[in-house]
């Protein structure tokens, strides 16, 4: 039998790709998703991809009683991966206890678990965010964080520290925060993908859709800032180049192969492109015409940051492959299959 992972917020758009290259590294996986931002069929659409179905199950892990009973009843488990949370920057600034109350409860919940049913390996999906717009460019991980323009970004920042507090305190527990910077794409198979709710906030679905035909134009938010062609530059990261990562960080712990019980790393490509080039990537990608517009800066927004990865490629053994055109049409393609567009 193959070690069981619990990945949290499993149906989810990191979530899901990281349960597929779980399941294909020959791990056994239990999704627990409260479905409050993604689907039931996306534990079908996992099984079609790996020929295995995932344990499923659905219940909130920001409550102490349910996420105790699961403990109790799943007594197994190697090692923990830490998606489920909330994340749309512009509503946590709106809805701040609602963040801070989920997002900080369901993590020190599962804290609690570890110790109490003795479960030493977690992973823990963090974010540039911590950087805030950073004084040198690129950053490392001793690049100093700043304080975070959003209550969520806050909460991403407060969990490290939480983690790392623990950890001091838990010798026996052994933790991993992995940075993301942008993740975008899909699925090859185009069974899986992001599939925001509403009009999205992120570009690139913002993109697809547009190209679909379901937005009439993309907002270009600024091109005054101080970059080569006056868009904020990105690290963007394909989501299986980036689910990959938690593979072998799951791996990294399991077989005591870190250096300290708190580590974190950056997960980038090491590339910035501004939002214009990925606009000209998309187009060029897909010989998809995109129409856009210039507009006003979005607030909270930083100008450039991405990632110096060298750390994790040396350390993980790990490294982005997947180049931004393959990732940008990934992402077309997922929208097509969406919308059922040939
Ligand atoms: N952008 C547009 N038009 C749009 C959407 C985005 O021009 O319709 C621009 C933004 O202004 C920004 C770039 O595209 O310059 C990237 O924006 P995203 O919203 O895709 O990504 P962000 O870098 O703002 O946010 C991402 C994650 C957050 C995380 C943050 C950390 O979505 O979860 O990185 O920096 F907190």
């Amino acid at each position: 039998m193959g070690k069981l992972i619990l990945v949290t917020g499993g149906t989810g758009f990191i979530g899901s790709h990281t349960v597929v290259e779980l399941q294909q590294a020959g791990f056994d996986v239990v999704i627990v998703d409260n479905l409050s931002n993604s689907k039931k069929e996306v534990v079908d659409n996992i099984e079609k991809i790996t020929g295995v179905r995932p344990k499923f199950e659905c219940f909130d892990l920001a409550n102490r009683e349910l996420t105790r009973d699961f403990f109790s009843r799943n007594k197994n488990i190697d090692a923990i991966i830490h998606f489920a949370a909330f994340k749309a920057v512009g509503e946590s600034v709106q809805k701040p206890l609602e963040y801070y109350r989920n997002n900080l409860t369901a993590l020190m919940n599962l804290l609690e678990c570890m110790k109490d049913f003795n479960v030493n390996n977690f992973v823990f999906s963090s974010s540039c965010t911590v950087y805030g717009q950073p004084e040198k460019l690129p950053v490392t991980e001793s690049t100093p964080r700043r304080p975070a323009e959003s209550p969520y970004g806050n909460t991403k920042a407060i969990a490290e520290d939480i983690i790392r507090d623990f950890a001091f305190v838990n010798p026996q527990a052994k933790c991993i925060a992995l940075r993301y910077f942008n993740p975008i794409g899909a699925h090859p198979s185009s069974l899986i993908g992001e599939s925001p709710v509403g009009v999205p906030n992120n570009l690139v679905p913002y993109i697809t859709q547009t190209a679909a035909g379901i937005r009439k134009e993309l907002s270009v938010f600024g091109n005054d800032y101080n970059t080569p062609d006056g868009t904020p530059i990105r690290d963007y990261i394909n989501v299986v180049d980036l689910s990959k990562a938690h593979v072998v960080a799951i791996d990294r712990l399991i077989n005591d192969k870190n250096k300290s019980n708190y580590e974190y790393f950056n997960i980038g490509t090491g590339n910035g492109y501004s939002v214009m080039e990925l606009v000209n990537a998309f187009m060029k990608a897909t010989g998809v015409n995109l129409p856009y517009k210039i507009v006003g800066r979005r607030a909270g927004d930083i100008e450039k940051i991405w990632a110096d990865t060298s750390y994790a490629n040396n350390e993980l053994g790990w490294k982005a492959e997947k180049s931004i055109e393959e990732t940008l049409l990934s992402a077309w393609n997922w929208e097509k299959k969406c919308r059922g567009i040939k």
